[in-house]
């Protein structure tokens, strides 16, 4: 009778453990060295002799059922605590991804590419050369007197030391002549800064320079080149006008228009009505700059140009207003 007592309580003990802390705190109760079960059997030597066998089976009996009891009670509640846990970090599979966001390049650095992969191509280096210059480089030698206006305050950030912030990548022609013989075919991409800014204007915008000396080389070769590379630029042939015009370090001396791509030349707010948009000056490279160079200028010539990336990226990308490009508005430069 006190047996079946025990057992029921053990059983609804067993049944009432919540986890597996007091699932054992149950198991400890009755089978641990102070347990009930364990209490009965200790007591077994004191009972008659022949008593004995019959309670000690009785015991065993008792002690197998609360064993089961619990081990498949552990069993129930091990389920139960792996799903709580898988349900507490659980995973929508059926969620759409995320998606990655992959960076994409600059309007301007896609231009820069396109046209140092163009030049790379026809046997060109790039070349690059400081932003903060000397007087002798960005002026002097590209035989830009002291009192030309080009050297206004207006236009050139100056350094105490007298140095510059660059005005154009002109120096970088002078740099790479004045280290190594001729012939050159560079060109010279980078960062130029002058003190002005509207709509049309930033402080700080890119140039590219371009450079070929070798001997009997003329404006010809420029023209083919140029055609060609606006023509790959903007994927349909486009024409060009060259206009002449005046820059110290070149005679004679050009402006290269090309015929607006907006309007195929018929005349748009783009274009002022004119029907072309100015890209870049350029010329035969003046003597006096092959001599400030120490290149014999009766045996080499060349022409040299400069022409705004930035305008380029515009026309070729349908940007309205300059200083888009450098307000690094993400949901602006994504586009590219
Ligand atoms: N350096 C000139 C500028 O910034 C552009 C230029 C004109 C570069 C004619 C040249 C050139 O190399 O031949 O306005």
């Amino acid at each position: 009778m006190q047996l079946d007592q025990i057992l029921q309580e053990a059983l609804s003990a067993v049944a009432g453990a919540e986890d597996l802390a007091s699932l054992d705190a149950v198991r400890v109760a009755y089978m641990g060295k102070k347990g009930k079960v364990t209490g009965l059997l200790k007591e077994l030597g004191t009972l008659p002799a022949d008593e004995r066998p019959q309670a000690g089976q009785q015991i065993n009996e008792l002690k197998l059922k609360i064993n089961l009891a619990i081990d498949e009670r552990k069993l129930v509640l091990e389920q139960f605590a792996m799903q709580s846990k898988l349900s507490a970090t659980s995973v929508d599979v059926t969620l759409p991804g995320r998606g990655i966001n992959l960076g994409s390049m600059h309007p301007v650095t896609k231009i820069r590419f396109m046209l140092e992969d163009y030049f790379k191509g026809l046997g060109f280096s790039v070349v690059e050369g400081p932003e903060v210059e000397d007087d002798f480089h960005n002026f002097a030698a590209l035989n830009i007197p002291e009192h030309h206006p080009a050297r206004a305050m207006q236009d050139t950030f100056y350094f105490a030391d007298g140095r510059v912030l660059r005005t154009h990548t002109s120096p970088v022609q002078i740099r790479s002549m004045r280290a190594s013989k001729p012939p050159y075919r560079l060109i010279a991409p980078g960062r130029v800064y002058r003190c002005d800014s509207d709509v049309t204007h930033t402080p700080m915008f890119h140039q590219v320079e371009g450079l070929m000396i070798d001997e009997n080389i003329s404006m010809a070769n420029l023209k083919a080149i140029l055609t060609r590379f606006l023509q790959v630029l903007f994927e349909q042939p486009i024409k060009l006008r060259f206009r002449s015009s005046y820059f110290p370090f070149t005679e004679p001396s050009a402006e290269v228009d090309m015929q607006c791509t907006k309007c195929s030349g018929a005349g748009c707010r783009i274009c002022k009505n004119t029907g072309w948009l100015e890209v870049l000056g350029c010329g035969m490279v003046h003597p006096k700059v092959l001599d400030n160079c120490n290149i014999d200028s009766e045996k080499y010539t060349g022409w040299a140009f400069g022409l705004g990336i930035d305008r380029l990226a515009m026309l070729r990308y349908n940007i309205p207003d300059l200083r888009m490009l450098f307000e690094n508005d993400l949901r602006f430069i994504s586009q590219f």
